[in-house]
Formats: C-alpha cells, structure tokens, sequence
C-alpha cells in the first residue's frame, strides 16, 4: 500500500473560527494506482492534497494519521517534512504553471528546488535531460524562461521537475484545467507514462474535468463540502454511480473535451454548504433530490460493494434492497 490516510482532519484557522476544509477522511492507494480526485470548487481538494506535503501558515491537522509505504508521514511537523518533499512525496500545486519565476531559466529553477532538498543538479541533469527528451521537450529548455515556453511546455517542465527524484507519491493538482483539449490529452498521457516508467509509484490527480480521469485514473474519489462521498475503480463511478452528488456531477459534465472554464457555466443547481459552520446530517442534503429523513444524521462512507465506498442513506437502502432481490431470486 503506497498512502493510507485515516480519519485525517484539516482546517484554517480564521477570524471567524475554524474552516474545516477536510473532515475525517480515510483513504488508501495501492502501488501503481491513480487515484483522480474530483469535486465542485472549494470542496477541499486543494487542501488534502497539499496537506501531504506543505501545510501552509493558517493549515492544522485537526485529527487522523498519514501513512506513506508503511511509514508515518509527519504532515504537522513541517521541519520533519522537509526529508519528504520531492524524495517520497511531490506535488505540481494548482496554478503552478503561472507561478514559475518569470525572471530565472528553467535551469536555474530546478537546481534551486533540488538544492533546498540537499541534492546538486549536476548529479541528476544526465536523467533530466533523458526526460526532458522523452516528454517532446527541446535541449535547450534550460536556458530558456518561463514566458519563451506555452502552456503545455511549461506543464511538462514542472512534471519533470518534480518528479526527478523518483517520489512515491505525487500530487496534480489541476495539471490539465489552463489547457488545450489536446495538450490536455498529451499531459494525461504523460502522467500514465511517468507511472507506468516507474518515475512516480502512485498519484493523486486532481481535477474538475472528469473525461480526463476516465482516460488516466484507475480509481475515483469524489468529495464534496470537505467530506469524501464516492470512491470506486473509474469506469464504474462514470458508468454506476451510486451517491446523487456523483451522479449529477456527471449529468452536469459537457462533452468530453470542453474546458472546465466553458463547462463552470452549467452545473448542479444550489450550493455547497460553508465549511465555517457545516450544517449537520449529510451536507448535500439541501441540494439533493432524494433526501429523506434519515438524511437529517450523518451518513458513514462505506464499503457498499467491494471496492465501491459511498457515503449516502439512500444508496446504502438501494444496494441492501438488491442484495435481499439476489436472495429471494436464490430461493426461488
Ligand atoms: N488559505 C485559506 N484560508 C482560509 N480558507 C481557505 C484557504 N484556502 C482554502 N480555504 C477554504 O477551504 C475550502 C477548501 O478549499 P480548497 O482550495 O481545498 O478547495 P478545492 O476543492 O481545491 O477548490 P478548487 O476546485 O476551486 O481548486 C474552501 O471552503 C476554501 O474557501
Ligand atoms: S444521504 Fe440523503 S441527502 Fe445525502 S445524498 Fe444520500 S439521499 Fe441525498
Ligand atoms: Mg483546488
């Protein structure tokens, strides 16, 4: 097993109190997998993602445990995390396309990164110019800035980048969204290939674009309002959804292919809950057309059929009713 994360907690501190931006989530991944995580904006991505590898000033663990290949990971302790980054877990933050330094080369970016993790560039450009190669990359993007690259280049580099010391795991986040439909597809590939090449053990991709988790992800988990709500191998949360968040995040998708920026115009009706002051039951329940009164408590995530984990009352009734169809049909 590569990560298992249990009943982990994050929030940020704020004037109003605290925002609980990932709220008790367990969740493991198996070497070799890619996990996509998907959601609506502000559903706490971002933040459990990053959590794995840099808690920011107003960011604290409020609960539960990180392990990585057997071993604690010490996300609260920031100094501890420093063995980790880049060496165990790595991460292409959101925005990271737009926040390369506009004023160093390419070059001078990564010694700099690899430097702050103790390791000499010259000890590893041999292997970083193999990949630049691999990924379509030009020789001399060293020299080059960040503004003489596009998008998808510069997408590549960081890719590269942060994955040259062969972490375990790696975080996307938002890799492919600022792209074009084919870029997007090529950095999907890349992805797969950087796995499957052994350069990353396992991923977490994160994304709103669902079409390019059915194309990469073996798995999906879905969150929403800081809470996980679905998780199953991919094909069978793009074809048998089980939660009604899930599935009408999927009934709200374009055609595959249409930018995330066109798609945001669409979408489910109402929205999510504040995470200042979460209300309690479960927290799709004004938005959700099915909700009944035992949605006023809660609903646990679990394991509904194997490998398919939901979060709902009204699946947990519809998979429970099958199985008692299963059984009379048996008896029969
Ligand atoms: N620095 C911060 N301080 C306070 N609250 C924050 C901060 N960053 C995020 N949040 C809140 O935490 C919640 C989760 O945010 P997060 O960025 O993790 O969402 P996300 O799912 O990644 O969204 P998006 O799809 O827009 O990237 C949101 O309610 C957001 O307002
Ligand atoms: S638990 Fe109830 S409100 Fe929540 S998604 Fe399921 S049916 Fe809807
Ligand atoms: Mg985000």
């Amino acid at each position: 097993m590569s990560l298992k994360i249990e009943d982990l907690s994050v929030a940020y501190q704020s004037l109003r109190g605290d925002v609980q931006a990932v709220d008790r989530v367990s969740l493991s991944i198996a070497d070799g997998e890619i996990m996509g995580l998907a959601g609506e904006s502000g559903c706490g991505k971002s933040t459990l993602g990053n959590s794995l590898i840099f808690m920011e000033g107003r960011m604290k663990v409020t609960g539960g445990t990180v392990e990585l290949d057997g071993r604690p990971l010490p996300i609260s302790d920031s100094r501890a995390m420093n063995h980790f980054r880049l060496r165990a877990v790595s991460i292409i933050p959101q925005y990271a396309m737009s926040a390369l330094n506009p004023t160093r080369r390419v070059g001078r970016m990564a010694s700099d990164l690899l430097k702050s993790r103790g390791v000499r560039f010259s000890s590893v450009r041999e292997e970083f110019q193999r990949r630049i190669a691999l990924v379509g990359l030009p020789d001399d993007v060293l020299e080059r800035y960040p503004f003489e690259l596009s998008g998808g280049m510069r997408q590549r580099v960081t890719m590269v980048i942060s994955t040259l010391l062969n972490p375990s795991l790696l975080i996307a986040d938002e890799v492919t969204s600022a792209l074009d439909v084919s870029t997007q597809r090529a950095v999907g590939e890349m992805l797969m290939e950087f796995r499957d090449r052994g350069f990353v053990k396992s991923m977490i991709v994160i994304t709103h674009d669902l079409s390019i988790l059915a194309q990469i992800a073996d798995s999906i988990l879905i969150m929403y309002a800081g809470k996980l709500a679905e998780k199953a191998g991919a094909a069978t949360i793009i074809e048998h959804p089980l939660h009604p968040y899930t599935q009408r995040l999927l009934a709200s998708l374009p055609e595959v292919g249409v930018r995330y920026e066109d798609a945001a115009l669409t979408g489910i009706p109402g929205r999510p809950p504040s995470l200042l002051s979460p209300p309690s039951g479960c927290r799709f329940r004004d938005r959700c057309p099915f909700a009944f009164e035992k949605c006023a408590e809660d609903p646990p995530f679990i394991e509904l059929r194997p490998g398919h984990h939901v979060a709902c009352w009204k699946a947990e009734e519809e998979v429970a009713s099958e199985g008692a169809l299963q059984v009379q049909e048996a008896a029969r």
